[in-house]
C-alpha cells in the first residue's frame, strides 16, 4: 500500500480577507502535496480557517455583527482563494464545525485525566493580534511608554480566572524533541525555540472567561478554551479524533505541519506538549517558511499596500504566480514580490525559455513532419541531452523538492530547459529541414521526449500548464508520475496509437510590463 503522507497548513484567521502571505503558504503546501502524490505517496492535505478567539470577537463587534457572521463570510474568501490558486486540499476545516468542538473537548479531557490542568488566576500580558500570552521579559519597548510583543503587536494587561496547562512538566521532553534531527526546521527556528524552552517554561493559561466565542471547556461553566488549544487540535479533528478511524491510523502523526516563522512556538512547544499530555504521538516535522513582503514592506491596511492574491492570480495567471513564489524565494527565508519581479522572472523562464521550447518544437513537428512521430534512434548529442534532462527531472528536482528546497529544484529544472534551448540552437532543425530531413526528425523527436520529462517534473508547481503540455504531447493521464519518467515503452505506445502532434496552443504568453502608476 502507498506510504501515507499527511500535510497541513496553518489555519488562517478569517478576521479579514486573505493576503499574499496566506496565498504563499497555501501554494507551497499544495506544491508539496502534489509532489508527494507524484512520488506515489497517499497524501492527505488539510487547510482551513481558525475562527474563534478574541481577535475574531472584537473584529465582529467593531463591525456590529456576530463573530459567526464574520467567520462565515471571510472563511468563504479563503476557500475561494484556494480554488483560484488550484489548492488540492482534501479537507478545508472550519473550527466552528461540530466535529472540531468534539475533538477539542476530547483532547482537553485527556489532558485533564493526565493531571495537567488546574484552575488559577492569570495576571499577565496578552496580545490579541497574536492571540498569545507573553512574559514581561519578552516584551519590547514601543513608542512612548508602551510595550509591544516580540512580534511588534500591542499587548494588554489581563487578569482573569483561567485553567492552566502544566507546560513546565514537559520542558525536558521538549528539549529532547527540538534536538531530534528534522523535527523543527529551518535551523533558525529550531535555535529560537531551543532558547525559549531552555530559558524555562511557565505553565500556560488555556481558558478564558471574559468572552464566550470559543469551544466550551467541558464541565467548567463560563470558560472557553484559549483559541490556540482548539486551533492546533484541528490537525487531529480532520482525521476523526477521538474516534479510532482509518484516517487516524493511517495519517497520524502528521508528516509535516507547514507554518510561518511567527507561529513556531505554538507548533513546536505548545502543540507537542498537549499531545504528549494526551498520550498522542507528536508530528514528525514542523517547517517554518519565511514572510513574503510587498517590495520589502509588510502589507498593511494603513500603508494601503494590501494585495488580493486572487487579483494577482487573475492579472498574471495562476501558473505565473505559483511559479514566481516558489522560484524567487529560497524556501524558509523571507522574500519580496512586485509586479516587475513577477513579470521579469516569468517572462525569462516560463515564456521565453520553457514556453518557447514547447512552442517551437511542437510547431515544427506539426508543420514539418505533419505531426507524425517516428522511431527515435538518438545520436551522441541527443543522448547527452536526454541524459541531462532525465537526471534533472528524475533526480535533482525531486531531491530538492523532497527537502522543501523548491527554488533549487526549479533551478535544476531550468538548467535542463536551457540545455534544450542550446541544443535547438546548435542543431538548428530549421536548417536541417533543407539539408537532412532524417536528422531533423531525430532532433525534433529528441526534443519531444525531453519536453515530456520537463513537463512531468514541473507538475507540482504549475499543474494546469504542465498538464496542458502533456496533453499536447499525448501522454496518458495515468502515466505522469516521477516513476513513469523511467518507464520504457510510453513512446512506442504513443507511436502505436497513431498519435499526431497538432499545431500547439501557446501556454506561456509573455506578460506585459505595467504602466508606471500601477506597477
Ligand atoms: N490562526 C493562526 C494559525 C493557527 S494554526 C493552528 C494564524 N493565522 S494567520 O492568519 O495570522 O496566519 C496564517 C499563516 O499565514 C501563518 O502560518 C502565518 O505565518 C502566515 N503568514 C501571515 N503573513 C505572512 C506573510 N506576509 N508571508 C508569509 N506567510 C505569512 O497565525
Amino acid at each position: 500500500m502507498a506510504d501515507p503522507f499527511y500535510l497541513t497548513t496553518a489555519i488562517n484567521y478569517p478576521n479579514g480577507k486573505p493576503h499574499i502571505g496566506h496565498a504563499y503558504e497555501a501554494i507551497a503546501a499544495d506544491v508539496i502535496a502534489r509532489f508527494q502524490r507524484l512520488q506515489g505517496r497517499e497524501v492527505r492535505f488539510q487547510t482551513g480557517t481558525d475562527e474563534h478567539g478574541l481577535k475574531m470577537a472584537r473584529k465582529a463587534e467593531e463591525q456590529g455583527r456576530t463573530p459567526r457572521k464574520l467567520a462565515d463570510e471571510m472563511s468563504g474568501y479563503f476557500r475561494s482563494m484556494d480554488e483560484a490558486l488550484g489548492i488540492s486540499y482534501d479537507r478545508f476545516i472550519r473550527t466552528v464545525e461540530p466535529d472540531h468542538h468534539r475533538a477539542s473537548q476530547a483532547i482537553w479531557e485527556a489532558m485533564e485525566r493526565a493531571g495537567d490542568l488546574y484552575l488559577d488566576r492569570y495576571d499577565g500580558w496578552y496580545s490579541v493580534r497574536d492571540e498569545a500570552y507573553y512574559d514581561e521579559s519578552e516584551l519590547v519597548a514601543g513608542e512612548g511608554d508602551t510595550k509591544l510583543s516580540p512580534q511588534g503587536t500591542p499587548v494588554e494587561w489581563t487578569v482573569e480566572e483561567s485553567w492552566f496547562f502544566r507546560l513546565s512538566r514537559y520542558q525536558d521532553r521538549l528539549v529532547e524533541l527540538l534536538n531530534t534531527p528534522g523535527f523543527c526546521e529551518p535551523e533558525r527556528s529550531r535555535n529560537e525555540m531551543l532558547a525559549f524552552v531552555s530559558g524555562g517554561l511557565k505553565d500556560l493559561s488555556v481558558s478564558r472567561t471574559s468572552f464566550d466565542w470559543g469551544v466550551k471547556v467541558p464541565g467548567s461553566e463560563g470558560h472557553v478554551m484559549y483559541v490556540w488549544v482548539d486551533a492546533l487540535t484541528n490537525y487531529i479533528t480532520g482525521l476523526g479524533y477521538p474516534d479510532d478511524t482509518e484516517e487516524w491510523r493511517k495519517f497520524w502523526p502528521a508528516n509535516l505541519h507547514l507554518v510561518g516563522k511567527d507561529i513556531v512556538r505554538f507548533h513546536t512547544v505548545y502543540w507537542p506538549a498537549f499531545l504528549m499530555s494526551a498520550g498522542l504521538e507528536v508530528p514528525q516535522k514542523v517547517f517554518a517558511h519565511g514572510f513574503i513582503l510587498n517590495r520589502g514592506q509588510k502589507e498593511s491596511k494603513s500603508l494601503g499596500n494590501v494585495t488580493d492574491p486572487v487579483e494577482l492570480a487573475d492579472r498574471f495567471g495562476v501558473a505565473n504566480l505559483r511559479y514566481f513564489l516558489m522560484r524567487e524565494v529560497a524556501f524558509g527565508q523571507d522574500g519580496s514580490y512586485s509586479a516587475e519581479a513577477i513579470i521579469t522572472r516569468c517572462n525569462a523562464e516560463l515564456a521565453n525559455s520553457f514556453g518557447n521550447l514547447v512552442q517551437r518544437t511542437l510547431s515544427m513537428i506539426a508543420k514539418n513532419m505533419s505531426g507524425e512521430l517516428g522511431e527515435l534512434i538518438p545520436d551522441a548529442p541527443d543522448t547527452a541531452l536526454l541524459d541531462l534532462v532525465r537526471s534533472s527531472c528524475a533526480t535533482d528536482l525531486p531531491r530538492e523538492f523532497g527537502v522543501l528546497a523548491f527554488s533549487q529544484g526549479i533551478e535544476a529544472w531550468m538548467q535542463a530547459v536551457w540545455a534544450c534551448n542550446r541544443y535547438v540552437d546548435e542543431q538548428a532543425p530549421w536548417t536541417l529541414r533543407k539539408t537532412d530531413g532524417e536528422r531533423m526528425k531525430t532532433v525534433l523527436q529528441t526534443l519531444f521526449v525531453a519536453i515530456r520529462d520537463l513537463a512531468i517534473a514541473i507538475q507540482p508547481v504549475i499543474p494546469d500548464k504542465a498538464g496542458a503540455v502533456l496533453d499536447m504531447l499525448g501522454v496518458d493521464a495515468d502515466r505522469r508520475t516521477y516513476a513513469h519518467l523511467a518507464e520504457e515503452g510510453w513512446y512506442s505506445d504513443l507511436l502505436a496509437s497513431g498519435f499526431r502532434v497538432e499545431p500547439p496552443a501557446p501556454q506561456f504568453p509573455r506578460l506585459e510590463m505595467p504602466q508606471a502608476e500601477d506597477a
